[in-house]
């Protein structure tokens, strides 16, 4: 732990109160340095969370005390207990989501809303397959495409307890969860004979995994 004295908000400051922030998997590998992305050092962890404004600058037009904000870009370092940046470094978040969603909307759930809106055109009954199903990113997967009216076929890799596993990720919305194991040994041809190939495949984990997902589109 550091302490580090903030600077003034200025004109056009914002200082805001770090309230929660996870670690996800991309914050501990840019801390190890094998992130695409790397922040300009002396750094402070942390891509993602949630703050609440405490003071704004004379000129800031948008954000008020006591407003919920996201940073929007990496690097911003949200393992801290307070901040002083731009207006536009935040965008301000709903406060009628919990503290918890609120601080983990941006990296997962936007990934998976943007993965399935960005590379095909997916109408209700489309089917989607993915890898690594029960990751942060493919829980989000399920739920959105569950919302959106999409079959979603989901591979997970076996584990003494997969059955309590493929029910929680059914109680997220998840029509068909499988593992790579059973994918390799039975095929998918079942599940064909009740939705359509899956127009999109989403790939997390690569190698034989990734084979499945390929393998098995329209
Ligand atoms: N904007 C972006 O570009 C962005 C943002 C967020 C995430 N991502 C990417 O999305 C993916 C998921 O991230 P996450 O944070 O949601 O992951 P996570 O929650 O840490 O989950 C990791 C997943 O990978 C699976 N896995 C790990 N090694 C595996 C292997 N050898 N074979 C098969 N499955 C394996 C795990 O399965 P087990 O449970 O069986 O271990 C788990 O389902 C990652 O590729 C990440 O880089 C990208």
């Amino acid at each position: 732990m550091e302490q580090v004295l903030l600077p003034p908000v200025g004109d056009g400051g914002v200082r805001v109160h770090m309230l929660a922030a996870p670690i996800n998997p991309a914050d501990i590998n840019m801390i190890q340095g094998t992130y695409p992305i790397l922040c300009p050092l002396p750094a402070v962890g942390g891509n993602e969370g949630v703050a609440e404004v405490i003071e704004v600058g004379s000129d800031v037009t948008v954000l008020r005390p006591g407003d919920w904000v996201l940073p929007i870009d990496a690097c911003f370092g949200t393992w801290r207990t307070g901040a002083v940046c731009e207006e536009d470094d935040l965008i301000s978040v709903s406060k009628d989501i919990s503290l918890l969603e609120a601080a983990t909307v941006f990296v997962n759930p936007c990934t998976a809303y943007r993965m399935l809106h960005d590379f095909q055109t997916l109408t209700p009954g489309c089917t989607l397959i993915q890898n690594g199903s029960n990751s942060a990113v493919g829980q989000a997967v399920i739920q959105i495409a569950a919302a959106l009216g999409l079959k979603t076929i989901n591979i997970i890799r076996g584990r003494p307890n997969c059955a309590e596993l493929i029910e929680e990720l059914r109680s997220l919305g998840a029509d068909y969860v499988i593992t790579e194991e059973e994918v390799m040994s039975s095929g998918l041809c079942q599940i064909f004979e009740e939705v359509p190939k899956p127009k999109l495949g989403l790939n997390c984990v690569g190698g034989l995994s990734g084979g499945l997902v390929l393998s098995n589109l329209e």
